[in-house]
């Protein structure tokens, strides 16, 4: 199965359509099928004849109509209908429906193509600044960049991810002072990032109300970055430390990357880069600062040189996109952060436009994710840590599956605890438009009758559960050997759904949404629940009752396949 349904219908309609008016076929343009929202319109619908009429000057009715009589049905499509002004509804033939699901059975990646094969993308997501704690504003940019990672591996695509650590700033300077006059060596073993972020605070008040020591904490950037031992030393403590606090959060998230670079890994190419910029003529001198401007594309200058010679954040991009480039050559560069970059990004897009970049720059960008007061009390202010979040989702995990499975062993109650409080967490982002505004609240992300992921961990449990039964009751049978059918409506509409996994994976990735896929996943949820309920299981007819485990069946791998691209875990038993 090199492809989705949709895209094989399309492209079956697309010839179809060039046939049948040849005499046209320089004006009919793209035609394409979309699923169809209600059963009574086919399984997929083609809505093409609108737009057609008025380069075909006729009505548009009449040209599917043309169509539907004069089109050679091919063997996946049982009949086609004219409807309303002029849609053309499809409906699918069961026997090759069934032997299509039957294929997909047999296929472990479950009919999703791999679109991506031989295309690099690097994806640079994460990236949070160092020496200091992640807090609940760093979840999105690796739960969604993570899920993108995964939704593009499976799609094939070669995925660089790079955690482009922010380990060159400026708050170096104002903590390596601060961690001169205030550290305590004794905390700083102990728990090093808070202890790192606390100098930083103190460090930075003190900047506010003291030019010398705002001077002090300069010189120490300067140190750093001419490359003092003693200060790089110091330095590479403070990265080595937060590094290794940084995964133990993402083994707890279970993010990871291939490579963890950092700014402090372009220092040696900011100045060349500029000098690149400065020989293409596109820089100036700006109140002693070398700028780009970027009037042309309605954008306020970049300064790419600060006036006391110190490269800033697009000039450590800029330097970063060329190297990527030079060791990479990907075609397509994708970044993952909050809205407050969307200029930044542009900026830097359209400066390596300039420079003759022509490899596809991305930048998603998401809203912030705000909680309701009074959720968390925090001793940190108002700054939670994302780890507080994540315990606070175990422990309220944990109360839920101490409730659905008492008779668990405490061990592994705590390690389903973990996958379902970790996962409600990550879905209650990742089922969100990116480009919302989220407000957590507990009560969503638990929720068991609702889009959640324990909603979906449950249904997969509960599914796996009908397979055991089977198991018990016919001990002796292959539910494989016997065919697929459809009896009942609610299950071929099931089997369309499940064929239609591919799609969602794949509009998943390439709309940059992976709530494309969570709703997908809450959709087949609830179909299965309603087939579930309606159909007897276990004491239907022999045939029937095979073809509904095996509809089962898949149903469960495809959530289980599917949750995993999301990065959540499917326990066989909450
Ligand atoms: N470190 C930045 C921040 O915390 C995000 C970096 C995003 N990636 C990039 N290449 N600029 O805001």
């Amino acid at each position: 199965m090199a492809q989705a349904l949709n895209d094989l219908l399309s492209e079956w309609i697309q010839t179809a359509f060039e046939t049948v008016f040849s005499q046209d076929v320089e004006q009919i343009g793209r035609v394409t099928v979309v699923a169809s929202a209600r059963p009574e319109h086919g399984d997929y619908q083609c809505n093409d004849c609108m737009r057609l009429a008025k380069v075909l000057k006729q009505a548009p009715r009449q040209i599917a109509e043309t169509f539907v009589s004069a089109v050679e049905k091919p063997d996946c499509v049982r009949a086609l209908e004219v409807a309303g002004p002029g849609f053309i509804n499809i409906s699918l033939d069961d026997q090759w429906l069934a032997e299509w699901m039957a294929s997909l059975a047999d296929d472990e990646r479950l009919g999703v193509p791999r679109q991506g094969e031989g295309t690099t993308i690097v994806m640079d997501y994460g990236s949070p600044n160092i020496t200091k704690p992640l807090h609940i504003g760093h979840l999105r940019s690796h739960n969604i960049g993570s899920a993108l990672d995964r939704v593009h591996r499976f799609l094939g695509y070669h995925v660089v991810a790079d955690n482009h650590l922010g380990d060159w700033g400026t708050q170096f300077g104002i903590t390596i002072l601060g961690y001169r006059h205030f550290g305590d060596k004794q905390k700083m073993r102990e728990y090093p990032l808070e202890e790192l972020e606390r100098v930083y605070v103190k460090s930075y008040e003190k900047t506010k109300e003291d030019s010398e020591w705002l001077d002090a904490c300069r010189q120490e950037l300067v140190k750093l970055q001419s490359g003092d031992p003693e200060t790089l030393a110091l330095w590479e403590d403070f990265t080595r430390w937060s590094i290794e606090e940084l995964e133990r959060v993402y083994a707890r998230l279970n993010v990871s990357f291939d490579m963890v670079r950092g700014e402090s890994h372009y220092r040696n190419k900011l100045k060349p880069i500029v000098e690149r910029l400065e020989a293409e003529g596109l820089t100036r001198i700006s109140e002693g600062a070398t700028v780009v401007d970027l009037e042309e594309e309605k954008l306020p200058l970049a300064i790419v040189r600060k006036s006391d010679g110190g490269f800033n954040y697009a000039t450590t991009d800029l330097a970063t996109v060329a190297s990527r480039i030079d060791e990479f050559s990907p075609e397509r560069i994708i970044y993952i952060t909050d809205e407050r970059q969307q200029l930044h990004f542009k900026q830097v897009f359209a400066i390596c436009r300039r420079l003759g970049i022509t490899t596809r720059l991305d930048h998603v960008w998401f809203g912030l994710m705000r909680l309701p007061d009074a959720t968390f009390s925090t001793r940190e202010g108002n700054v939670i840590k994302l780890e507080s979040l994540l315990d606070k989702a175990e422990e309220l995990a944990l109360n839920l599956v101490r409730e659905s499975s008492s008779d668990m062993p405490s061990e592994q109650q705590q390690d389903v605890a973990r996958a379902v409080g970790i996962g409600a967490v990550k879905y209650a982002d990742l089922s969100q438009n990116p480009q919302s505004l989220v407000t957590f609240t507990w009560e969503k992300a638990l929720a068991l009758d609702g889009n959640s992921g324990p909603y979906l961990q449950y249904a997969y449990a509960r599914i796996a559960s009908v397979n055991d039964k089977y198991k018990v009751q016919f001990p002796e049978t292959d539910p494989s050997a016997y065919p697929l059918q459809f009896t009942e409506s609610i299950e071929r509409a099931l089997a369309i759904k499940i064929l239609r996994f591919s799609e969602s994976v794949i509009l998943a990735a390439d709309s940059y949404k992976p709530s494309a896929l969570t709703d997908y996943l809450y959709e087949l949820a609830q179909m299965y629940s309603t087939f579930y309920q309606n159909v007897p299981f276990l004491k239907a007819p022999e045939g029937v009752r095979e073809s509904r485990v095996r509809l089962c069946g898949l149903v469960a791998r495809v959530l289980k396949q599917g949750l995993d691209l999301l990065g959540l875990e499917t326990p066989e038993r909450i």
